[in-house]
């Protein structure tokens, strides 16, 4: 089967994907029986590009790489180049669209429309982008399967790490009363390295050196990216539907030195914990730094490494931890996406 994909948003995450399915094209052929074509690209710095007949995916990454404009794609005369982004979903031959553009923790646009206009047109989309399914996951996922189409936001919480199918897909049929988790790579990573004894000034450059904080990383270091990964949780994962802004929220800028190498000094670890639990009155979540004890094994997860319990009323406690954060991963968290995508239509024409 052919996906052809249209990119909003072609940043590190849009990139990184693309990477990946030039690099695996023949194991996704063989294995999966999935082709993909980038028909468009549309992003708000770099411009836009459309074929119908497809692009060259080598040639976008090196503009890309270069910093130069869509608009230098060169191409044979069915391509067009100007549209905007909504244009770009609405009218593109795209099957598959890539919302990939920045996440605006207030209002979660542009991309609450971008998804709003794709499954208008029965297009399917696959994003990273935590505004969609944080702020509009019922009213987006009603309208998908309204419209046929497949919504898949793997990345959303964890990255590439399947925080959201294990607990959906694989663990399905137990009954989840608790979450809790370290889901937010910047800020772990800045505390570990304080305990190593950076100043909180210098580990927040670190973890901005290395692309996992966000574009502005107030929203890593007060606790509102976990609060929002909270929020997912509830959604998808609780199938109960949670208000952002209800969710008391601590972040790290509090935490010192002082205080981390106490906690070491104790046997103990401070870590930014978000905690969903299931109560007899709904759903609650809390985001705060807490001294966690060096048993529990959120202790022991360094750097931007994240981590996740389930605590299920059948398989009891079942602990996973990976990359929460990064561009390889990130792209990776879209690939399962597309594969599942791929999967469903093939079961469908069965
Ligand atoms: N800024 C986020 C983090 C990126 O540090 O976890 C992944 O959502």
């Amino acid at each position: 089967m052919t996906v052809k994909l249209a990119f909003i948003g072609f940043g590190g995450v849009g990139q990184g994907l693309l990477q990946i399915l030039l690099e695996k094209e023949n194991e996704l052929r063989l294995e999966e029986g999935l082709e993909t074509q980038v028909v468009a690209v549309a992003d708000v710095m770099k411009g836009s590009v459309y074929n119908p007949n497809g692009l060259d995916g080598n040639q976008l990454l090196s503009l890309a790489k270069e910093k130069r404009p869509l608009s230098e794609y060169i191409g044979d005369s069915s391509t067009i180049t100007g549209l905007d982004s909504i244009r770009t979903i609405q009218e593109t031959n795209a099957d598959v669209i890539v919302e990939v553009t920045f996440t605006d923790v207030n209002t979660g646009q542009p991309a609450i429309d971008h998804c709003r206009a794709a499954f208008e047109k029965g297009k399917s989309v696959i994003t990273t982008n935590k505004g969609p399914v944080a702020l509009a996951y019922q009213e987006l996922s009603e309208a998908a399967e309204n419209n046929g189409a497949f919504f898949g936001f793997e990345g959303t919480v964890m990255s590439g790490t399947p925080a959201l199918r294990l607990p959906r897909e694989t663990l399905c049929g137990n009954k989840i009363h608790q979450i809790t988790g370290i889901l937010n790579g910047t800020t772990n990573y800045m505390l570990t390295e304080m305990e190593k004894g950076s100043s909180y000034e210098e580990a927040l450059k670190k973890a901005q050196e290395q692309g996992f904080a966000e574009a502005d990383p107030t929203s890593d270091v007060e606790g509102y990216d976990a609060r929002y990964k909270a929020v997912i949780l509830s959604n998808v994962v609780m199938q109960t539907p949670m208000i952002a802004a209800n969710v008391p929220c601590t972040g790290i800028t509090e935490v010192t030195q002082e205080m981390l190498h106490e906690a070491v000094k104790e046997g103990k670890r401070i870590r930014l914990v978000a905690k969903i639990t299931r109560t007899e009155s709904g759903v609650k979540a809390v985001i705060q730094p807490e001294k966690l004890d060096e048993t529990n094994p959120l202790a022991a997860v360094p750097g931007a490494t994240n981590a996740i319990l389930y605590e299920c009323d059948l398989a009891g406690p079942i602990f996973l931890t990976g990359a929460g954060a990064g561009l390889k991963e990130t792209g990776f968290s879209l690939l399962i996406d597309l594969i599942h995508f791929t999967r469903q239509k093939a079961a469908v024409k069965q």
